[in-house]
């Protein structure tokens, strides 16, 4: 039995991961950390009933890494926290799954370094549904034949979600970008804003939208638009727990959910 600990593990996605775990047949909830409900039970705290699994300060998640036998780790809470719970779940020696988003380059840097120095394996991915993965791989075939093609990225996210513009229409600028070269990101416009060779990034809010993203490749006279909508969170939690099982047969090193799906880089 894989033992897997969860951070953030009485938000949205940590409570939907806890309960994917709860289903699994090889593997184990070994260890719960929160900022909130601490002390608490896990499952009292997220509605499951009693599983004997406490919420722990992830301040003691050396200690507590250690003391449940915990072999992997998977965050989901928020960029400046799980900074921080990756470098301690690495020098615990815990292999890693990272959902969290919005982190800044010096951050993933952080954690880069900490995973390769303690010699453990992780999958860091700002979305683990399978089909995101493969709207990616879309992304790429069109900005190859699409080359003078105007490139714009529109998200809707509910009105919780507290980092923009999201991770996944971040890596789908980049993945474009990798294959048409140098466009610069402009982010929303307003007032005199002229078009140049950009990629338009925009983040709409609102009510409880899981997650939309649509990419449109403008053309004279047609358009094509390339679109992925999750209507369930199960989408991210499923891939994050088959992310954790694949991670514990690897090397050392930094893998991203392409990885987990055999889909290359
Ligand atoms: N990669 C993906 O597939 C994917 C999918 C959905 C959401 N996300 C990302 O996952 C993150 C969480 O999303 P959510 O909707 O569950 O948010 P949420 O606000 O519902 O949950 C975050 C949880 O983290 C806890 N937390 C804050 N600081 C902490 C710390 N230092 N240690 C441990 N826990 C801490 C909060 O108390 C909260 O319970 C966001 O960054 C979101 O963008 C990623």
């Amino acid at each position: 039995m894989i033992r897997a600990a969860v951070t953030g593990a009485c938000g949205r996605m940590g409570t939907l991961i806890i309960q994917n775990i709860l289903v699994a047949q090889d593997m184990e909830l070994s260890a719960a950390f929160d900022i909130t409900n601490t002390g608490i039970d896990v499952g009292e705290a997220i509605g499951s009933g009693q599983l004997g699994v406490p919420v722990s300060n992830p301040d003691d998640m050396e200690n507590v890494i250690r003391e449940t036998g915990t072999q992997v780790v998977i965050d989901f809470t928020i960029a400046v926290a799980a900074a921080g719970n990756v470098v301690r779940a690495a020098n615990a020696g815990a292999n890693l799954v990272v959902g969290t988003t919005g982190f800044s380059e010096e951050q993933m840097q952080q954690m880069h370094h900490a995973i390769n120095d303690n010699g453990v394996a992780a999958v860091i991915s700002p979305n683990f549904a399978v089909g995101v993965n493969i709207f990616w791989e879309l992304l790429k075939e069109a900005a190859g034949k699409l080359g003078g093609f105007d490139v714009e990225i529109m998200e809707v996210h509910h009105n919780m979600k507290k980092d923009a513009p999201s991770g996944t229409a971040m890596k789908a600028a980049e993945v474009i970008n990798d294959v048409l070269g140098g466009r610069d990101y402009v982010y929303g416009r307003q007032g005199i804003a002229p078009r140049g060779d950009e990629i338009g990034i925009h983040a709409v809010r609102g009510g409880d939208v899981v997650g939309d993203h649509t990419v449109m490749f403008f053309g004279d006279g047609e358009r094509i638009e390339v679109r992925h909508q999750a209507h369930s969170r199960q989408a991210f939690a499923g891939g994050a727990v088959r992310a954790a099982g694949w991670v514990m047969e690897q090397s050392a090193g930094v893998y991203g959910m392409a990885d987990v799906l055999g889909l290359g880089k």
